[in-house]
């Protein structure tokens, strides 16, 4: 949501921030932008669209600095037009500003600011911070910034520069991410690491409430008030490499093929397969407490939430603990009833999203103990919550997730066994079983996703449906619902997901022989009432596409081999099923969408991270 980048150093800015926009065009693509000064000259430059407009057009004209300020959109107000486009400045085109996040009380400070003679040139809520830093400047930006700050509302992410000021960025943060890359004699400003990686591995991460003073020989850090802050760097130990293509067409197919070894990371140094018990250390002090947890309230958004639904299941089934799960944007605004011994877990990839964070602070207000299920170190949730279970899954790119999921559910899986064990409602030798049968499925995921190649099929015939069903039941309920997002995430087909045994009360009524639906049918409790499901889809004339296990000899016969497809993968306890099953859909829709020709890895108005309410 958003990408900001800002450079100071004795590089030329625009290679700098141009290269680290590109690692950040997953916040957004709605437009970009650079504005750099050079011997006093402030020049701006933005485009409408991806980067690669922007690109053309400097290659075009070149424009170079000795230091500034870039971004990439994702439009929240204002449509996505050169005029929308950020770096927005002020009325005496001296002070720039980049913004991520929406800045609540603009339309009052517009109307002030207008009245006192501002001119406004845009629609977004960002301009108003430029004029009103310029109607606070005496001669001193960061001062001006500050007094600024104490009139916004809403959330914000922001960098600032006056072309009067060399060398010099102020930069400052209420809710959406931002790091600051240090260098020898360069420093260097993101929204988020893998943009800075080529020139550094050492990071300042930036609290809410922070201000940062940055030019090529310093930081100053101060807290809200204004007192300098000490803040030991962070050592990013990633390899670059990691958030390369790795020689796949899309960030997307690489994660896909990636879910084998994010998995076996995920598990690693947590599993006792002797000891038939499971360690998570890494909650601290928090890990005591998970005892005396009667119910577990689970929130996230998007994929996470889909991950949060096999979580429920998985807590209920392996440590008998009730559970319940929450949309981030919903559980804040109905009156949750936070009882004694709640524990709030919350489950985000990139440990920044809003609604994720708003909902967790919540619980957290209400007495609930907070945990973090996360993918990124050192993220927002992470130094909010008491303990945090981190997800190996290496940086994921591709804006639709696969591989944070599919480390999510591994991570929650770890934690209802955990939690049974420290409750003793699950026994030693069950735990023992359920673990030897975990450690197998990274193995088995390598398997499953060898049949890559024979999605071709499915995406030649899907990606001319209009409309698709999802079906699934009780712990692949939520992997039908997964199944439909991702489709409808990149291929723009309208897809549902949807409990299978509810399909008689009203989704049956769309099946005829052009809806596709997918039904989710691994050996297990619920076998029987999907083949019965199955059949009811043909005896209307629907076309199958069934995920089974390897050897499954019943889908097969009620299905018809010249309209129906199948795709197996290979048995794993029904548990851990979703790990699998969810494979065969990820491929699904990634080859649906390529076929369709879309944008796979930036699919239109879709944000990686969503730092907006
Ligand atoms: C956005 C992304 C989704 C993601 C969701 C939650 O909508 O496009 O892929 O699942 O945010 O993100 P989080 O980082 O909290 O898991």
């Amino acid at each position: 949501m958003c990408g900001i980048v800002g450079y100071v150093g004795s590089r030329d800015a625009v290679p700098v921030i141009v290269e680290g926009l590109r690692q950040l065009e997953y916040r957004g693509y709605d437009s970009a932008g650079v504005a750099v000064v050079r011997d006093g000259t402030l020049q701006r430059r933005r485009s409408v669209g991806k980067l690669c407009n922007l690109e053309d057009s400097l290659r075009a004209e070149p424009l170079a600095g000795a230091f500034g300020i870039g971004h990439t959109r994702w439009a929240t107000h204002g449509r996505p037009s050169e005029e929308n486009a950020h770096p927005h400045q002020d009325c005496k085109g001296k002070i720039v500003v980049v913004h991520n996040g929406i800045i609540e009380n603009y339309l009052p400070l517009k109307t002030r600011l207008a009245a006192q003679g501002h001119k406004f040139v845009t629609q977004t809520d960002t301009e108003v911070v430029a004029h009103l830093v310029e109607s606070l400047y005496k001669g001193d930006l960061e001062d001006a910034v500050r007094r600024a700050l104490g009139e916004l509302e809403g959330i914000y992410a922001l960098v600032l520069l006056h072309k009067d000021e060399p060398q010099k960025l102020i930069a400052a943060r209420k809710g959406p991410p931002l790091v600051v890359g240090l260098g020898e004699k360069e420093h260097f400003l993101a929204s988020d690491i893998p943009a800075l990686l080529s020139y550094t591995r050492d990071f300042l991460f930036l609290d809410d409430g922070d201000v940062v003073v940055v030019t090529p020989d310093s930081v100053k850090l101060t807290d809200s008030s204004g007192r300098v802050v000490k803040r030991d760097p962070q050592r990013i130990t990633w390899d670059p490499i990691q958030a390369e293509k790795g020689g796949y067409r899309h960030f997307m197919l690489k994660e896909i093929h990636e879910q084998p070894r994010a998995v076996r990371d995920t598990l690693l140094g947590r599993i006792g397969i002797e000891d038939g018990e499971v360690h998570l250390e890494e909650l601290g002090a928090a890990e005591e407490e998970l005892k005396r947890a009667k119910r577990v309230m689970l929130v996230a958004c998007g994929t996470s939430w889909h991950a949060a639904l096999v979580g429920k299941y998985l807590l209920e089934q392996v440590a008998q603990v009730p559970a319940e799960v929450d949309y981030g944007s919903e559980f804040r605004y109905r009156n949750p009833l936070v009882g004694p011994a709640s524990l709030c877990v919350a489950i985000t990839q990139s440990g920044e999203t809003a609604d994720t964070l708003a909902a967790f602070r919540e619980a957290k207000r209400l007495g609930a103990l907070p945990i973090a299920i996360c993918n990124v170190q050192g993220s927002m949730i992470t130094r909010e919550a008491a303990g945090t279970l981190l997800t190996h899954a290496g940086p994921e790119i591709g804006v639709a997730s696969t591989k944070a999921f599919t480390a999510q559910i591994v991570a929650l899986a770890l934690l209802a066994l955990r939690l049974g064990r420290l409750r003793g409602t699950l026994t030693n030798e069950r735990c023992r079983e359920l673990l030897e049968s975990l450690a197998r499925v990274p193995h088995l995921m390598e398997n499953a996703l060898a049949m890559s190649g024979r999605m071709d099929d499915a995406a030649k015939w899907l990606s001319r449906s209009p409309n698709m069903l999802y079906l699934g039941r009780g712990v692949n309920y939520p992997i039908a619902l997964e199944g439909a997002l991702k489709m409808k995430e990149i291929s723009y087909i309208h897809a549902e997901g949807y409990p299978a045994g509810e399909m008689k009360h009203g989704p049956i009524a769309l099946i005829d022989e052009s809806l596709p639906v997918v039904a989710l049918c691994p050996r297990g409790r619920v076998y029987d009432k999907m083949l019965s499901n199955i059949q009811e889809v043909k005896a209307r004339g629907g076309r199958v596409i069934a995920i089974t296990f390897q050897g499954d000899t019943e889908v097969g016969k009620v299905l018809e081999a010249d309209r129906d497809l199948i795709f197996d993968v290979p048995a794993v306890a029904e548990v851990w099923s979703p790990l699998l099953m969810v494979l065969p859909l990820q491929l699904m829709a990634y080859h649906t969408a390529v076929r369709a020709g879309r944008d796979v890895d930036q699919p239109r108005n879709l944000a990686k991270s969503v730092t907006v309410e």
